[in-house]
């Protein structure tokens, strides 16, 4: 089955090609991103009537050349498959109307994905392989998905952070997943984002202070930041408090709704209260995922793998935490690659051909939908 994914929820215009063998392993053929962050780096976040334009302006170009890179003409894609929920509705609908516009005018089924959870897929397409010489020849560019054999996986627990999202999931199958918790504040990946405009770093702040967090020398305990745990059974997240904590040992403390007057942070503070954020903002997922575990297996539920995926998996300490997390608890953790991490069409891709080989598909009335569907 070969399935072209796209993907257009916030601010990247992706298409990608991926191939669904019978046995279960899907191979990513072509990955294209057309990134909207230029556009938007003047205003410090995404503007949604820009943002639909500019995919109306990407998509038909990125398709095709998903296609030209994949090898791959429109009349073999066998499904479309596109992210249709959760995001910004007019970027939304540029994407669920193109691949509804190919589909009908092709005579392809059409499968519409769920973004968020599109994400926890990406984990599975990321487990790379380059093909042997024998195989595709040795500079091929495929990549095989292992790991996606039910029974190596499922249960899992999953685990989505990103600028948007950041939630916890038992799943099942790829078409049976239920939310246990989800930020009640801040998503990490915007946390991450507004403690960077705080200490001063340029857009993007995420990757940035991850840099900064990473320099040697920085003290993660230099600031003693708060860790959110809710209450002692919640999986619900929490990153505000977190991130005021992080203003106030800036500017400090308001008196009369005046910060008082600081001095310029130096460089080494700034490092340090990057990696004393860091280790904070990574505790606390880590917390939720052990009491996870732990609430599953008094409920007789053995989770086989960690699911992640979103933008902040690429952060170097959160994905070093949940690989330790794994060895101590024994569970087959599935980070993305790092080309994966971010807003991508092969996710939608490989599970919309998931879903298609679980014998789902959506008729052409599909909606685009602001809200997640889980
Ligand atoms: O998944 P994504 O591309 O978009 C959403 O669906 O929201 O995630 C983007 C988020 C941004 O907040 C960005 O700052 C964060 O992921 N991010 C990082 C890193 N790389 C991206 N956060 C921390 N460390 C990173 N290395
Ligand atoms: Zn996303």
């Amino acid at each position: 089955m070969i399935v072209l994914g796209i993907e257009t929820s916030c601010d990247e215009t992706g298409a990608a090609v991926v191939r669904r063998g019978s046995g279960g392993a899907c191979e990513v053929l072509s990955n294209v991103v057309a990134s909207q962050h230029e556009l938007h780096a003047e205003y410090a976040g995404v503007v949604p009537e820009l943002a639909s334009r500019a995919h109306v302006e990407a998509l038909l170009p990125t398709v095709r050349e998903a296609l030209e890179q994949a090898g791959v003409g429109l009349g073999m894609i066998d499904v479309v498959a596109v992210g249709n929920r959760p995001g910004l509705i007019g970027s939304l609908l540029v994407g669920v109307g193109g691949a509804k516009g190919l589909a009908w005018a092709m005579g392809k089924r059409l499968i519409g994905v769920d973004h968020v959870l599109a994400h926890l897929y990406s984990g599975v397409v990321g487990r790379e392989k380059r093909a042997g010489k024998g195989e595709q020849g040795a500079s091929a560019k495929v990549r095989a998905c292992e790991g996606a054999r039910e029974g190596e996986v499922f249960p899992a627990l999953g685990l989505v952070v990103s600028g948007g999202h950041t939630s916890l999931y038992e799943v099942a199958s790829w078409t049976s997943v239920k939310r246990l918790g989800a930020t009640i504040d801040d998503a990490m990946g915007e946390a991450f984002d507004k403690v960077a405009t705080i200490v001063g770093l340029p857009h993007p702040g995420g990757p940035n202070l991850d840099k900064l967090a990473r320099e040697r020398g920085a003290n993660d305990r230099a600031f003693d930041f708060p860790v959110s745990r809710i209450s002692t059974t919640s999986l619900d997240f929490s990153f505000s408090g977190l991130k005021t904590a992080v203003l106030y040992a800036v500017k400090g403390v308001p008196e009369d709704g005046k910060y008082p007057q600081r001095v310029a942070l130096t460089h080494e503070q700034k490092r340090d209260l990057a990696a004393s954020f860091q280790r904070a903002a990574c505790r606390a997922v880590v917390i939720k995922i052990e009491r996870a575990l732990e609430q599953a297996r008094a409920r007789g539920v053995e989770y086989r793998a960690l699911l992640t995926g979103g933008g902040v998996t690429a952060n170097s300490r959160l994905r070093s935490e949940l690989t330790a997390v794994g060895e101590k608890h024994g569970l087959n953790v599935l980070l993305p690659a790092m080309e994966l991490c971010m807003d991508n069409a092969a996710m939608i891709a490989g599970l919309g051909a998931e879903m298609t080989a679980a014998g789902m598909k959506s008729d052409f009335d599909l909606q685009a939908v602001p809200t997640a569907s889980c």
